[in-house]
């Protein structure tokens, strides 16, 4: 980006930072995210909570709908000058723009005082914040989405147990069916179709086709055998989603709530759907990790960013609420809810579920993979996920999405 852009850029965003100071209620920080669903909310409100608790006030920027629609939304408030103070993006590299054009501020010396090199694992969530040796954003959690969530009230009605993988989960779609019950709920929107690819495809294709794809962007490995036996699983998988007619992804997550459907393949952040549902993990439902064949979790997940602004003490409130997020209460509490793993060991979870505490022994056996967020830039993101759009909701053959998913690999950035 030209010095001239980011100057006007810079200038632009300086002018109006949302946020106020005032002596009663401390600082007021508007805060965006796209935390709407009933478990994210109940999690977001943990942040605020502990927040408001310091004598400042958090409000709150709920952005309606799925990252999709409020990336662009956060973004251009960023670059258009009229900054929240302070927003919820994935780790990786959605706001490397926006930290190349200086409008994200600088956190190093709080990670400095807070040690997060040493406190954050996997490091490469830290990475993920990092650019040229300094750090623009908060780690606050670890979500991984290659899950598939189990109801055991259908597999009860159609008389049989609760598969243990994907492949038994396959197996039990005709008896779901003869049931009456969807075997597989999807939400219509690239995003969801995408995180069941990618999870179908660990599953099938294995970690070291995974890994020449998602890491190394090898399309000759897209092209090849392993992904060919991946693409047929996912139109085997696309006949279980007939007719899953929901849009939001926790419309289809509450369809394995109420058993309308057997399951769905979504992130961990399910768990907070269930949990306001008041459902129990291992009573009401199930959780596999890799779909039960590859145990494996990727390091997605939501970080904080704090946009420039020219006020010294809204400043000072932004580093705060940033050292505040990865303190050790406020991780337990508000992973808790979400659903998601914390980004540090040095804490207790022993009150987590059985879902968490598999995420937490892969988690410590190192089984993690880098999340799509952190691996491809979001222009190629946006294609994957088009292309899936197009292959779940049509009748395209497994060889010509292969080809078209090729094609995006081999031009990856
Ligand atoms: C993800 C985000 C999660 C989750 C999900 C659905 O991008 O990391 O926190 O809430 O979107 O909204």
């Amino acid at each position: 980006m030209s010095k001239t852009l980011k100057s006007i850029l810079l200038g632009t965003a300086l002018t109006a930072a949302t946020a106020t100071v005032s002596a009663a209620e401390g600082v007021e920080l508007e805060v965006t995210h796209w935390w709407t669903s009933g478990g994210e909310a109940a999690a977001v409100g943990k942040f605020a909570d502990a927040w408001n608790a310091t004598g400042n006030t958090w409000v709150d920027g709920a952005i309606a709908g799925s990252g999709g629609t409020a990336r662009p939304i956060i973004i251009s408030r960023i670059i258009g000058g009229d900054p929240m103070a302070a927003t919820q993006l994935n780790h990786g590299r959605q706001a490397e723009e926006l930290i190349e054009a200086g409008l994200l501020l600088d956190l190093t010396d709080v990670a400095e005082a807070g040690d997060w090199a040493n406190i954050v694992n996997p490091s490469s969530l830290l990475g993920a914040c990092t650019l040229d040796g300094k750090i623009y954003c908060v780690p606050v959690n670890i979500h991984s989405a290659q899950w598939i969530w189990l109801s055991h009230a259908a597999y009860e009605k159609a008389g049989l147990e609760v598969p243990a993988n994907w492949n038994e989960f396959t197996a039990s779609a005709g008896a779901l069916q003869a049931a009456g019950t969807l075997p597989l709920a999807m939400g219509q929107q690239g995003w969801q179709q995408n995180i069941a690819f990618g999870a179908i495809t660990l599953a099938v294709a294995g970690q070291d086709a995974w890994n020449g794809v998602n890491i190394d962007k090898n399309a000759d490995v897209a092209r090849g055998p392993e992904y060919t036996a991946a693409f047929e699983a996912v139109v085997a998988a696309r006949d279980l989603a007939a007719g899953s007619n929901v849009q939001d992804w926790n419309m289809a997550t509450n369809m394995v709530i109420t058993a309308e459907a057997g399951a769905q393949i979504m992130g961990d952040w399910a768990q907070g759907e269930f949990s306001v549902a008041g459902q129990v993990e291992g009573t009401d439902y199930s959780c596999l990790p890799g779909l039960g064949l590859n145990p494996v979790i990727d390091t997605g997940g939501d970080a904080f960013y704090f946009p420039v602004n020219d006020d010294p003490e809204i400043t000072a409130a932004q580093l705060e609420l940033a050292a505040l997020l990865i303190s050790p209460e406020v991780q337990v509490s508000f992973n808790l809810a979400k659903g998601s793993l914390p980004v540090r060991g040095d804490i207790d979870m022993s009150t987590a579920n059985g879902c968490m505490q598999k995420g937490l022994k892969i988690l410590a056996d190192g089984g993690v993979l880098p999340s799509g967020d952190i691996a491809f830039s979001q222009d190629t993101t946006l294609q994957l996920e088009d292309l899936q759009a197009q292959f779940w909701s049509s009748d395209m053959s497994a060889a010509d999405a292969q080809a078209a998913y090729a094609e995006i690999i081999e031009n990856a950035d």
